[in-house]
């Protein structure tokens, strides 16, 4: 392992960059409705980060070919934006990434159009929740495996879902992916010591049904096994003394989808 702590000049402008993730989601969140395409979210946050002095990381990262990754329903990440209207009742995972001064920010949010069967509502529910336990460990002299467990914990034990093993969350500086590995499942007191301004993307991946899933043709589109839902939430967290920081902002991206009337927001 190479964990690099940062400063707090960093992680001061590691905030920066994951602010301005939150404010590009904040802005799909104001006009994402039926209809729209995943296209079009990918050049409206392309446009909008490039318009803020910073660069969307994910295009061309190992070739990836677009700016944002568009996860619709059974895609449970790295899902190529497209030119398929969104519809009434899906659910959509926008996940971002800038680099901002030389620093990446990198998180997720996923979205539900409109009418939703209420066992898709629940899982959205539950996988932020999750995402929320897993930060409540991300403290100094914890163990990243006390993140992991306590998200699996959670979705899986608590609630019956499928915690996806293949992709994990990872450590963030001037890089988008830096150690530690951070899985979303795992036993308490594994894995490496956290001290003081780690920044963690720590991001669930969870879906209705069973844990399996596969990569497309494309290389890059996961997707359930069992063609049921994944959700998938992911905020960057810097690691405290007895509690988390967290860099990146949800509060501004729920506002306006609460202001939004083609989303739904029943489970808050
Ligand atoms: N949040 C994802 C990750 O941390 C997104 C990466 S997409 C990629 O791995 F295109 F950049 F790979
Ligand atoms: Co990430």
């Amino acid at each position: 392992h190479m964990i690099i702590y940062k400063t707090e000049a960093e992680i001061a402008l590691m905030k920066e960059a994951a602010l301005l993730v939150s404010k590009t989601l904040t802005e799909v969140a104001k006009v994402l409705k039926p209809g729209m395409t995943t296209m079009q979210i990918d050049k409206l946050c392309g446009d909008f980060v490039k318009d803020h002095k910073a660069v969307p990381s994910f295009y061309n990262y190992r070739g990836y070919p677009y700016n944002v990754c568009a996860s619709v329903n059974d895609v449970v990440v790295h899902g190529f934006p497209n030119d398929v209207p969104l519809k009434d009742g899906d659910i959509v995972s926008v996940d971002m990434g800038v680099i901002l001064n030389g620093w990446h920010g990198d998180h997720a949010y996923t979205f539900i159009l409109g009418d939703t069967a209420p066992e898709i509502i629940q899982l959205v529910k539950v996988t932020k929740e999750s995402l929320y336990k897993g930060i409540e460990k991300a403290i100094v002299n914890n163990r990243v495996g006390d993140i992991s467990f306590a998200i699996q914990e959670h979705a899986e034990k608590k609630h019956g879902y499928g915690v996806v093993r293949e992709l994990v969350g990872h450590g963030l500086g001037r890089s988008l992916h830096e150690d530690p590995q951070v899985p979303n499942y795992g036993k308490r007191g594994n894995g490496p010591k956290m001290k003081e301004n780690l920044v963690l993307a720590i991001e669930p991946m969870i879906n209705l049904g069973t844990k399996e899933v596969y990569t497309e043709d494309d290389g890059w589109t996961v997707r359930t096994q069992d063609g049921k839902a994944a959700c998938h939430f992911e905020h960057d967290v810097c690691v405290k003394r007895g509690q988390a920081l967290i860099l990146s902002d949800y509060s501004i991206i729920e506002a306006a989808e609460k202001a939004n009337a083609n989303l739904n927001t029943s489970y808050y």
